[in-house]
C-alpha cells in the first residue's frame, strides 16, 4: 500500500499463475480483495511475445481487447454475486477508453513509444511453437501471454475499469525462426520497465 503520482494505491509484487497449478479463483482473489478494499481501477500490466509484424522487442502495447483462451472461465460459477450476472458484457471491459488516451498522451509527452493491440491470453506454460504463433495471429492476436485475461474479467465482474500494458518481450513472427527463453523475457521486462512505471506515475 501506498502513493504513486499523489494517488493511493495497492500494488502486488508478481500475480498468481494459471499455469504455475493455481485454480481460477486464486488466481484472481486478489482483484477480488482489492475490490473489497474499494479500488476503482485496475492497472494490469504483463510480458508478452509480439505477433504484429510492426512491434518491436521492448516495445510497450496498451491493450485495445483480448481474446480469451484460457481453458476454464475464472468467473464460472459465480452466478449473481455481487448482483452482477455472470453472462457479462464483454463489449464493456473496453480498458477503458479515456485512461488509455490519457496513457497515449503521457507516453507522446514523454516521448515513449507505444503501440496497440489485441491481447491473447492463454494457459502456457509452454511458450508457442511457430505454427501456434501463426494461428493466434491469424486469429486477430497483436501479442500473446499467459496471465492478465483472467484477472481484467473479474475486475470487470466487480465494475472496476482497467487499463492494461504489455511488454513485447519477444516476437513470435509467420516465418521467422523463434527463439525465447524465460530469461529473455525477464531481461526485456525488466528493460521496459522504468518506462511503464513512468507511464503509470
Ligand atoms: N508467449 C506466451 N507468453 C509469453 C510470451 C510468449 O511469446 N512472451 C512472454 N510471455
Amino acid at each position: 500500500f501506498g502513493k504513486l503520482g499523489g494517488k493511493d494505491i495497492m500494488a502486488m509484487e508478481g500475480r498468481f499463475h494459471y499455469y504455475e497449478g493455481y485454480s481460477m479463483k486464486e488466481v484472481t482473489f486478489p482483484i477480488r480483495v482489492m475490490y473489497e478494499l474499494g479500488i476503482k481501477t485496475l492497472f494490469v500490466s504483463n510480458a508478452s511475445g509480439g505477433m504484429n509484424p510492426d512491434f518491436k522487442i521492448g516495445d510497450l502495447m496498451i491493450i485495445t481487447d483480448h481474446i480469451n483462451f484460457f481453458p476454464e472461465h475464472p468467473i464460472r460459477g459465480a452466478g449473481n454475486l455481487l448482483g452482477q450476472s455472470q453472462h457479462g458484457h464483454m463489449e464493456a471491459v473496453g480498458y477503458e477508453m479515456y485512461v488509455k488516451l490519457l496513457n497515449q498522451a503521457i507516453a507522446a509527452e514523454k516521448g515513449i513509444r507505444v503501440v496497440h493491440g489485441v491481447y491473447i491470453g492463454v494457459q502456457g506454460p509452454t511458450f508457442e511453437t511457430p505454427a501456434e504463433y501463426k494461428m493466434y495471429h491469424r486469429l486477430g492476436g497483436d501479442a500473446v501471454g499467459m496471465s492478465t485475461v483472467p484477472e481484467v474479467i473479474v475486475a470487470h465482474h466487480c465494475g472496476i475499469k482497467t487499463f492494461g500494458i504489455s511488454i513485447i518481450t519477444d516476437l513470435g513472427l509467420e516465418d521467422t525462426p523463434v527463439e525465447v527463453s524465460h530469461e529473455d523475457v525477464q531481461i526485456a521486462a525488466n528493460n521496459a520497465q522504468p518506462l511503464m512505471t513512468e507511464i503509470m506515475r
